[in-house]
């Protein structure tokens, strides 16, 4: 079993290039009408990254990550400077996860409510004006201002019921209101768009964004006039941010027994292929299947079965990640996950060794797509605008928790970059963590976007 999945798994250069191929050919037909390709391509109505002179008190909201955060920045203006910040965060319950609309948006506005009633005098509102939020939404939107858009489609475990096709602002507007909160969203945004927002405001070399969490997305700057399906509008800017979506991509994968099942038994069965090859939320759960066939026709983990392997997503990414940093010879930390998660008290070290073999074909297989991914975004660009990329400095944002945490996958999907652009290209190319980019950011493009702003 373990031959075969390292087989069905690899990534080897050729399939790496194929996979970047298809995502640049994808865009391309993405940006020329909706519903060419897989990748929606979704303009975000960003037209202008913050400056650096923004000024005032700004709040942000940050739904679709492992937690729910609300933040509160004071921004300094002229040298950029972020005086203070405060956060809060909490994970959202399973419950309103596959709730209501209501519900869900109520949750959100109680929690906005709570935070704002901690605010000190040290935070200053002018007179007469309303507290302005960014408010980071990680779904697919039909963006249709900047501070407007409609839910496209719930991804990454949320099941809310009513809100596909809502404009998520309006619903967040009529929870506020029942909150007695008098507030104003000036910017909805996609993580990406807010980690890029965030990352480029202390770097511009910064072009695109990633986020390799729960789930997983890429948005970079494009052209205006190499997006045709926004010709008819009269814009009158260079350049605007472009949410790919490539979650939804699945042109050319790699894909296991073990994958198709997991997609056929989800909520979303047939959606989000890439994603579930590469995201925090799904690379454990493919590892428990992979183990539970392996369990199911060998004695890998003594003569029974152990029970709570059965349960669906209880081997979660993080016990893989905790699992692979064990250097140790016997293997200790690797033996007590494996009991503690998934009840297998008679793991010799060969099955140990074996759990760390099956991680890490998923693992790599999901790092270097990822890398694939990137490597196709970053070509595609310097295809439309020679030498812009690969000619200069160029600053890959990089966020989520599975980034963030796994250092294999990281190194994984670096390699893979490397591979596809070769070291000449590579070298400009920077891949950089902006923690928690996306809270600021949004509350910087809420601040370029305040309704306040000819006031400043
Ligand atoms: C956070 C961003 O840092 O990363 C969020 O601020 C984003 O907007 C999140 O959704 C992704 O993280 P994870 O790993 O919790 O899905
Ligand atoms: C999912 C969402 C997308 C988000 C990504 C990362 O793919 O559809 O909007 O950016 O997760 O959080």
């Amino acid at each position: 079993i373990l031959a075969d999945l390292r087989l069905q798994c690899a990534a080897p250069l050729p399939v790496l290039r194929r996979v970047a191929d298809a995502m640049a050919a994808d865009m391309r037909a993405g940006l020329a009408a909706d519903g060419a390709g897989e990748l929606k391509m979704i303009p975000s109505h960003v037209y202008s990254l913050p400056t650096g002179n923004e000024t005032g008190l700004f709040y942000a909201l940050d739904l679709g990550g492992t937690n729910f955060r609300v933040l509160r920045v004071q921004l300094g203006g002229k040298d950029k400077r972020v005086v203070d910040t405060e956060f809060e965060q909490v994970s959202i319950p399973k419950e309103i996860m596959r709730g209501t609309t209501e519900e869900l948006f109520d949750f959100i506005a109680m929690g906005l409510s709570r935070f704002v009633a901690t605010e000190s005098d040290k935070f200053h509102l002018p007179q007469g004006r309303k507290r302005e939020i960014g408010f980071t939404f990680s779904f697919p939107v039909k963006q249709t201002s900047i501070d407007s858009g409609i839910l496209i489609k719930w991804t990454k475990g949320f099941a809310v019921s009513g809100t596909a096709g809502k404009d998520v602002v309006a619903c967040l507007n009529a929870a506020m209101e029942r909150q007695g909160l008098d507030m104003r969203v000036s910017a909805l945004v996609n993580d990406t768009v807010g980690t890029l927002a965030g990352a480029h405001y202390w770097d511009d070399d910064t072009m695109v964004a990633v986020i390799l969490g729960t789930g997983t997305n890429a948005c970079y700057i494009e052209q205006t006039e190499t997006i045709p399906k926004l010709q008819h509008l009269v814009l009158g800017t260079r350049n605007t941010i472009i949410n790919t979506e490539w979650g939804a991509f699945s042109d050319g994968l790699p894909l296991t027994e073990f994958d198709r099942e997991m997609d056929g038994e989800s909520i979303n069965p047939g959606e989000q292929i890439f994603e579930k090859t590469i995201s925090g939320m799904y690379l454990g759960e493919i590892v428990r299947r992979v183990l539970v066939k392996m369990a199911q026709v060998s004695d890998l983990f003594g003569h029974s079965f152990p029970k709570k392997l059965a349960e669906p997503f209880v081997l979660r990414t993080p016990h893989l990640c905790a699992m692979q940093q064990d250097n140790s010879d016997n293997l200790g930390e690797v033996e007590s996950i494996l009991n503690d998660i998934i009840g297998a008290s008679q793991a010799s070290l060969e099955a140990r060794k074996t759990v760390i073999q099956v991680s890490d074909s998923i693992i790599r297989r999901g790092g270097r797509l990822a890398g694939a991914g990137i490597a196709g975004i970053l070509e595609k660009m310097e295809n439309e605008s020679k030498g812009q990329i690969f000619g200069r400095r160029t600053v890959v944002a990089m966020d989520g928790g599975l980034y963030e945490n796994y250092p294999q996958y990281r190194e994984y999907m670096k390699e893979a970059v490397v591979e596809l652009l070769g070291p000449e290209q590579s070298k400009h190319i920077a891949i950089e963590h902006t923690k928690d980019g996306s809270g600021i950011g949004a509350a910087l493009l809420a601040a370029a976007n305040s309704k306040y702003a000819a006031q400043f």
